[in-house]
């Protein structure tokens, strides 16, 4: 049982993660391109993979993949048809060719909603926001309510004494000054209490909708993705995160009530859609899904009816693990990195990182 921060991965499931063969690990070890730690587990001493060092992995490879590219480009004027990357036989070019490598993801800044309690939201995007750290991504989490569950959830627990999105809004604190760092390429804006105050003086605020699109783009060029968790309601706050967002995920959980819910959603974002014309795309995450639940699986059926092209293909179940994380406060990962919750994370990070939406909200 380890903090996020501290995670280390056998190399298998390093190579679980980066999409490799693992037999490639010792020659991708002796490249230079990965680096291992001898950890003593028991009475062994296993070859593991720090957090940091598969994050140094993913941002090498990376790099290479973008250098490749660019030399095949400046080779004959422009990039050339076919596989970007050449297969050939060092485990390197293989890794480029076959492997996993981490890109910008579609939506810059994105946010989890709903106006409905419960459904998810602090859980999923604390797990997000970890997966996709541990992708090598530059990731900024931001916790808008007042609860405080996704700074739990990344392991803050002092979060009274530290500034929070009430200070930046309200006192005019630079957000760089809110901003504390939770593990290797996660940082964290944390809440407490106090942002529960926030909607009075909000309101009596000039441009009161703008001023967190404003103050997360004076930062947004430090980061990959940037992705706030937002209070159960129709509030300002959630409003000016409406405002500055690229995608909203608005996670469902597969019972008839939320489901019912969604409608009042859907209208909510819609209506900011129309006040501040803005066209947001949107996913719909169905979550505490169980296959052996009936109206589980019709509640599923509806949403993807209801919302083609906007529900999400991975599905969230409800799993044990994933409420083992939240009492440990790290990743599925630490928990059981085979189970079904480590691979449904999987999932739906590369969904949310990388899919574009195809159906605009208005037409759902
Ligand atoms: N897929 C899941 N499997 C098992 N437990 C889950 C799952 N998703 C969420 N939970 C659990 O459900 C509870 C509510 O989750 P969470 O706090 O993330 O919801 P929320 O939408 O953020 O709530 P709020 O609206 O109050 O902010 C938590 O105890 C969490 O551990
Ligand atoms: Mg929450």
């Amino acid at each position: 049982m380890s903090p996020f921060r501290e995670m280390c991965f056998t190399p298998a499931e390093f190579a679980a993660i980066a999409k490799i063969d693992k037999s490639l690990v010792p020659t991708l070890e002796s490249a230079g391109v990965l680096k291992t730690v001898k950890r003593r587990m028991g009475n062994v001493e296993r070859k593991m993979i720090t957090l940091e060092e598969m994050r140094n992995y993913f941002q090498i490879m990376r790099q290479r993949a973008e250098d490749q590219a660019r030399e095949m480009a400046n080779g004959d004027g422009a990039v050339a048809a076919g596989p970007a990357i050449p297969v050939g036989s060092s485990p390197e070019k293989i890794a480029l060719a076959t492997g996993f490598i981490p890109e910008d993801p579609t939506h810059k800044i994105q946010m989890f909603y709903n106006v409905k309690g419960g459904t998810g939201k602090s859980t999923l995007t604390a797990q997000y926001v970890m997966r996709a750290a541990m992708n090598g991504l530059k990731v900024l989490a931001v916790d808008l309510d007042g609860q405080g569950h996704l700074t739990v959830n990344l392991d803050v627990l002092d979060a009274h004494e530290r500034p929070t999105v009430y200070d930046v809004l309200i006192n005019d604190l630079p957000l760089k000054d809110a901003i504390m760092n939770v593990a290797p390429g996660l940082d964290l804006v944390p809440a407490n209490l106090g942002l529960c105050n926030i909607e009075i003086p909000l309101n009596q605020k000039t441009r009161r909708e703008y001023r967190l699109k404003e103050a997360l783009a004076k930062v947004a060029s430090q980061y990959d993705l940037i992705v706030a968790d937002t209070n159960p309601a129709a509030s300002i706050l959630n409003g000016s995160m409406l405002v500055a967002s690229d995608l909203v995920n608005v996670v469902c959980a597969t019972n008839p009530l939320s489901f019912h819910g969604m409608s009042l959603v859907m209208a909510t974002i819609e209506e900011m859609e129309r006040e501040f014309s803005r066209q947001l795309d949107v996913r719909i995450i169905p979550n505490l899904y169980d296959s052996r639940e009936v109206i589980s699986q019709e509640v599923l059926g509806e949403l993807r009816a209801q919302f083609e092209g906007i529900c999400t293909k991975a599905v969230i179940n409800r799993t044990a693990d994933l409420n083992e994380a939240t009492k440990r406060r790290s990743t599925v990962w630490d928990v059981n990195p085979k189970g079904i919750a480590a691979q449904d994370m999987s999932a739906l990070t590369e969904e949310l990182l990388y899919t574009p939406v195809m159906v605009d909200v208005a037409q759902a």
